[in-house]
């Protein structure tokens, strides 16, 4: 434990609008009793001044490269720190991280520790989650760094995303708890473990073996409108759906989450298309699954919606005592990824059955596999009392050919894990 060990951290700031939250991170730092040395890029210090970080750091702040060179400090600072925080990263610095780039005091000074890195990202969504930037942090990962976030939220303009820079407690918890790690394994603190992510008890593996993969997972429940105010639903949270994404984003893959109604919040880092209807999901689906390696498709998809939507509301003035609704078919959004799929993409499906026993259970979900033609089916048993909505989850999962690949029930972050581990070994070796 950091206990009362007071820490030389080095807070890197780079150039991005979250600049002004770092202050808070120096802040947190300071209060907690830390020695803070701020290296600050130029571009960071066109959002925040200087005087404001050297008040509350209580320290200079280092920005030039050619500055007190007779100490050689861009060797000597890194050195001595125990701790380098770098918040916010901009899709820039994360690019110069990965690639080793020094061409700056903070680059340099990265450069020349062995201290724990903690890594709070920041930038627009597109940023985030361009294939570029996924594959810095992918590599980060494997060194060992800590990233942070970003949260999703209220971006600087009007748009709402994934790049939102954690907020500060957040940041100085993952980088005190970092240091505490560092002995065993530094990258034993993903970045998913920050608050936002669901099931935050359970301790997700490390590995990062889906660094470099791109994961595609729908969740939640579609919602089939009537009219104005009314739809056909049902009663999914969404809430395995988004453990799986909180999962594989811990394990280093690129997330990507259609979100049909979820009544649990997205977890930080993962990139969100909210959709409404399986029309709806049709489309983002198709879409997405094109660039993605894996699959998944957890939500629970309405298979038929309303022949008509009736533009007014639907008074029962006009309708009278006893209403037929017209329902229509919706396209089978799992076998037409899975009919479409090129070679290499696993495709997994979920399928909830009211079975009166696992046989049963076993029994239908290997029939529904076959119709379907995906790679696994995640099979689980629901009920008036049982599965959704529900914290735990019990599964089974068949592979193509009917074999029963893994048995798991726990929490829904200790299921989504285990079914990831049972998907991986039909993805195709990373280069
Ligand atoms: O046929 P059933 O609804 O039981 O199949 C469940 C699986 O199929 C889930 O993976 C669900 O996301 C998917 N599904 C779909 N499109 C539908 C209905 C279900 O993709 N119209």
């Amino acid at each position: 434990m950091t206990g009362s060990r007071r820490l030389n951290v080095v807070v890197g700031i780079s150039g991005g609008i979250a600049a002004y939250k770092a202050v808070n991170v120096v802040r947190a730092l300071v209060l907690e009793g830390h020695d803070v040395h701020v290296i600050a890029t130029d571009a960071a210090l066109r959002f925040v001044g200087k005087p404001t970080l050297e008040a509350i750091s209580r320290n200079p702040v280092n920005s030039d490269l050619y500055e007190g060179v007779a100490q050689v400090r861009h060797v000597s600072i890194g050195q001595a720190a125990d701790l380098i925080v770098i918040a916010p990263a901009t899709a820039n610095t994360l690019a110069k991280l990965a690639h080793g780039l020094a061409d700056d005091l903070l680059g340099n000074t990265v450069l020349a520790s062995t201290a724990p890195i903690v890594v709070a990202p920041a930038m627009h969504t597109e940023m985030w989650g361009n294939p570029a930037t996924r594959a810095n942090v992918a590599l980060l990962r494997t060194r060992g760094i800590t990233i942070v976030g970003p949260a999703s939220g209220r971006l600087t303009g009007e748009d709402v995303g994934a790049g939102r820079m954690s907020e500060p407690d957040d940041i100085v918890r993952a980088a005190l708890a970092a240091v505490d790690g560092a002995g065993a394994d530094s990258a034993a603190v993903p970045a998913a473990s920050t608050p936002g992510a669901p099931d935050a008890d359970v301790t997700a593996p490390s590995s990062g073996d889906l660094a470099g993969f791109r994961v595609l997972i729908s969740a939640g429940g579609t919602r089939e409108p009537l009219d104005p105010v009314r739809f056909l639903g049902n009663r999914s949270s969404g809430r395995q759906g988004v453990a799986l994404a909180a999962a594989a984003f811990e394990r280093g893959a690129s997330v990507t989450l259609l979100a049909a109604h979820l009544e649990v919040p997205v977890p930080e880092g993962v990139a969100v298309v909210h959709v409404q209807t399986a029309a709806e999901l049709e489309e983002a689906a198709r879409d997405h699954a094109q660039r993605s390696d894996l699959v998944i498709m957890a939500a629970a998809v309405a298979d038929y919606r309303p022949a008509g939507v009736a533009e007014q509301k639907i008074k029962k003035e006009t309708a009278g005592d006893r209403v037929t609704l017209e329902l229509v078919r919706n396209p089978d959004i799992l076998a037409t990824i899975a009919a479409e799929r090129r070679d290499g993409r696993v495709v997994v499906g979920f399928a909830a059955e009211t079975a009166a026993d696992e046989d049963e259970l076993v029994r239908v979900g290997r029939a529904k596999l076959e119709r379907k033609g995906c790679d696994y089916l995640v099979l689980n048993r629901v009920g008036w009392s049982l599965g959704f909505a529900a914290e735990d989850n019990a599964v089974v999962v068949v592979q193509r050919g009917g074999d029963i690949v893994m048995e798991a029930s726990g929490s829904k972050a200790t299921v989504a894990h285990r079914i990831l581990d049972a998907v991986h070994p039909a993805l195709l070796p990373r280069a």
